[in-house]
């Protein structure tokens, strides 16, 4: 472990007490920081104050990580993650994956705002990462190897068991839950009517700006993930209209609720 990564997770452990160990690490996307209301908190501390830690530089994004029990789970949550549009590099867009795994995370539960490119996707429903696409031209993974595992296996990228759980739980909540392909751009536009048809073309159901980088390094360190993208806006390339960010966040807000309810049973059973 590097000493930067000791230092991080020595600091985030001052915080807490020995015999706390979250088993599972949360990653909320834009507008989606409501999901950890009704959480127990041991610890809450702000980016700025973590040694080593990137700090969040998009306004949806808090810059928080809280650690403590939500759904019954012991659970690391980050309330804002760091994208390559923001000018991060590759290392620091994964940081906070490599902390929650070295706090003993074994689970990671990704959420994002995505647009929806599959036709009979709504606006304000959610999908399960199936699969994915990284077009992205980066990846974290590139550089100097301090993990045993260079070349990592992507056949199955999201765990089938967190998938059928959650399924599920959707089923029992009454939630529509889609499920298919993430494909990864790295932003901070948003796509132009030739790149959606492209993207539908190659087998995507849904763009979003993040959460792929995130994956390759959890499967790099050997945890699960389950992946939930709530889709914000729907893409149609032939009937376009404009999407803006404040849009994103709207419908975000509006969705959060199911979202919520998905994670929160997900977590009482994973
Ligand atoms: N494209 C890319 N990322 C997004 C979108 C979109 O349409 N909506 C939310 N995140």
């Amino acid at each position: 472990m590097t000493t930067n990564l000791t230092e991080t997770d020595d600091f985030i452990r001052s915080t807490i007490h020995e015999g706390f160990r979250p088993r599972v690490g949360i990653i909320l996307g834009s507008g989606l920081s409501g999901i950890c209301d009704g959480m127990d908190v041991i610890s809450h501390l702000d980016y700025r104050d973590i040694p080593h830690f990137p700090v969040s530089t998009v306004d949806s994004h808090k810059g928080v990580l809280s650690l403590g029990f939500l759904g019954g789970a012991a659970v690391a949550v980050l309330q804002g993650r760091f994208h390559y549009y923001e000018g991060y590099s590759a290392e620091n867009v994964v940081y906070p994956v490599r902390i929650l795994r070295q706090l003993g995370a074994e689970i990671l539960l990704l959420t994002n705002a995505c647009g929806g490119l599959n036709p009979q996707f709504r606006a304000g429903e959610i999908m399960l990462m199936d699969d994915h696409i990284n077009l992205q031209w980066a990846n974290p993974l590139i550089g100097r190897n301090t993990d045993q595992n260079r070349f990592v296996d992507m056949c199955n990228p999201y765990s089938e068991r967190l998938a059928t759980l959650a399924e599920h739980t959707a089923l029992a909540n009454g939630i529509t839950l889609r499920k298919g392909t993430y494909l990864a751009v790295s932003g901070s536009n948003y796509e132009t009517r030739a790149e959606l048809r492209f993207m539908r073309k190659i087998g995507a159901d849904v763009v979003g700006m993040s959460s792929v980088p995130e994956t390759l390094i959890a499967r790099q360190l050997r945890m699960e993930v389950l992946g939930l993208s709530l889709i914000t806006n729907e893409c149609r390339p032939d009937a376009p209209r404009q999407v803006s960010h404040a849009e994103v966040i709207e419908t975000a807000a509006k969705a959060e609720q199911n979202l919520r309810a998905l994670v929160h049973d997900i977590l009482r059973v994973c």
